[in-house]
């Protein structure tokens, strides 16, 4: 069930020139998030501007908060980089459809994630309790890699510029590495998931990806997120924010 709340800020900080990282006190949301969901925030600013989809990062069930990580592109998040602790947000949330988690402890899951497609993994690769290889593609430098590591993952760097771990992409990567998975959890850019999912599906894994469309709604009301999903010999439109953000990529239509 989604919640509307006003959430309090807990804390608000950079984590590198452009991104920042927002913990917010959302008890009802917290409590029933699962890792791959996202939160629309509303930017109130009396500009009556639509709520922006963001990925949840980590969820504190206990202290009933949900840690968000974004990138400033825009008039909505250049508003929520200024909030402060104390302030008070709307928020409607868990959104969509999460990531299935394996339950075999003895098996690999492979998260790749690239650029702001990587803070919905650091929830995914919490909760699950198998062996974990995490993939992190960037343009320059990285943010959040260490966490990953303390949250239990084989941790693996690719920068398009070579300033960190691997110089190219993170598909590149997997191939230089040989790396072997059981499956795959992934969110990033769309080049990135489609030939991640080529690379997936010609050997036979399991790859779940993260879709991200412009929203309106938030909600499966206006149409506004659809993409084109494989249904049988046929196809037809799913919605992202309703049917997604995640799928099976072998159902995606790139
Ligand atoms: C399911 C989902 C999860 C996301 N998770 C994250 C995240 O964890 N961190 C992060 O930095 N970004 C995330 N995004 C992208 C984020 O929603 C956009 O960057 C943000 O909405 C831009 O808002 P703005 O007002 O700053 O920019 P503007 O360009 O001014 O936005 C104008 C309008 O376009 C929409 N819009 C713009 N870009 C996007 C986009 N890429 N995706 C969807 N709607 C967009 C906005 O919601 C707004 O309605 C996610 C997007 C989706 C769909
Ligand atoms: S954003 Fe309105 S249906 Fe998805």
């Amino acid at each position: 069930m989604k919640h509307i709340e006003k959430a309090k800020v807990i804390s608000n900080r950079y984590i590198a020139d452009d991104i920042c990282d927002l913990v917010i006190e959302c008890p009802n949301i917290a409590k029933e998030a699962g890792a791959g969901q996202f939160v629309e925030v509303y930017p109130d600013n009396g500009e009556n501007l639509l709520a922006r989809p963001i990925s949840i990062c980590e969820i504190d069930k206990t202290k009933g908060t949900v840690r968000l990580v974004f990138r400033i592109v825009g008039k909505g998040t250049a508003l929520f980089s200024e909030l402060k602790s104390g302030d008070i947000i709307r928020v409607l949330g868990p959104c969509g459809n999460g990531y299935r988690l394996m339950e075999d402890s003895k098996k690999t899951a492979l998260l790749v994630g690239g650029g702001i497609g990587i803070p919905p993994l650091l929830e995914t690769c919490k909760e699950l309790e198998c062996n974990k290889i995490a993939v992190l593609g960037y343009s320059s430098g990285s943010f959040l890699a260490e966490e990953f590591t303390r949250a239990g993952a084989k941790v693996y760097i690719s920068t398009d510029d070579g300033s960190e771990g691997f110089k190219g992409n993170t598909v590149d990567l997997l191939k230089a590495e040989d790396i072997k998975a059981d499956v795959i959890y992934s969110c990033g850019p769309k080049i990135m998931l489609k030939f991640l999912s080529q690379w997936a599906m010609e050997r036979g894994i399991d790859c779940y990806v993260s879709m991200e469309e412009r929203m309106a709604c938030g909600i499966g009301a206006c149409v506004g997120c659809v993409i084109p999903i494989k249904d049988g010999g046929d196809w037809t439109y799913k919605k992202v924010c309703k049917d997604g953000p995640v799928f099976d990529c072998k159902e995606v239509i790139w």
